[in-house]
């Protein structure tokens, strides 16, 4: 082997190392929240939120509240006892995962939902989702990001919010959602879970 070949090797093998060491997972994503919410975040099903990319605040407040039983619900349960240090771990660690591909691919209801996120319903209050999620749905620290989120997710929280069922700061989100009629909310939802 030539001597240029061999360090060629040799730095990819380091660069593959440091990758690998970079997004190594803490232990307790393995062990605790893979199963449901994949090891890099990308979510093993429709019913589980994406956490890849999403704000690291928001991640970390989300669960403190379930830690806390401020948000209640079958997370409260995952969440019972994790160590404030596991939650920091962990919300730094989704966070900085690559956003996976588009959750869903375009449908029919793209565009009804697109009309709502970007313009809201004036005719029946709604204010657009845009000025608080942003242009692109990408969120700020604790605003979460909606882009590439999972449809059935996304309209179960909007129900959620409507009910009041979702327990930790529905407070401007309860009026916002009371007014989506269900064919919006199941638009929206399709919108965002085909966006990047
Ligand atoms: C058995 C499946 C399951 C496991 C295991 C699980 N989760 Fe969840 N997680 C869910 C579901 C379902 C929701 C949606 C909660 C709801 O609708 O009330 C959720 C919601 C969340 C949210 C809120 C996301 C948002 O956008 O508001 C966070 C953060 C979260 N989980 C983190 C974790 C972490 C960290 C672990 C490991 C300690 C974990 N989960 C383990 C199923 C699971
Ligand atoms: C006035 C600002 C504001 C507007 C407008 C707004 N939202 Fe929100 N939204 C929030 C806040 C704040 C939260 C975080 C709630 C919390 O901390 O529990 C949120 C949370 C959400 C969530 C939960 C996401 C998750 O990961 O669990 C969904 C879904 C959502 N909003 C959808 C929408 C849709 C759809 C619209 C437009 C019809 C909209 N929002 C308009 C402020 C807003």
């Amino acid at each position: 082997m030539s001597r240029s070949v061999a360090a060629a090797l040799l730095a990819a093998s380091v660069a593959i190392a440091a990758g690998a060491q970079a997004s190594a997972p803490p232990a307790v994503v393995a062990k605790k929240c893979a199963l449901c919410h994949g090891e890099r975040g990308e979510s093993a099903g429709e019913d589980f939120p994406r956490l890849a990319a999403q704000h690291e605040e928001y991640l970390a407040k989300q669960l403190r509240d379930f830690r806390d039983g401020r948000r209640e619900g079958l997370m409260a349960r995952m969440a019972r006892g994790l160590p404030e240090e596991e939650i920091v771990a962990i919300a730094r660690y989704y966070a900085g995962q690559p956003v996976p591909a588009p959750a869903a691919p375009a449908s029919e209801l793209v565009p009804v939902g697109r009309f709502t996120y970007l313009r809201g319903n004036p005719w029946s209050g709604v204010p657009a989702c845009r000025t608080c999620h942003g242009e692109a749905a990408l969120g700020t620290a604790l605003l979460p990001r909606l882009a590439g989120q999972n449809a059935a997710y996304l309209e179960r929280q909007i129900r959620e919010f409507t009910q009041r069922k979702r327990t930790n700061d529905n407070e401007v989100m309860h009026v916002i959602a009371e007014r989506l009629t269900a064919l919006e909310a199941r638009a929206v939802a399709e919108y965002l879970a085909a966006l990047r």
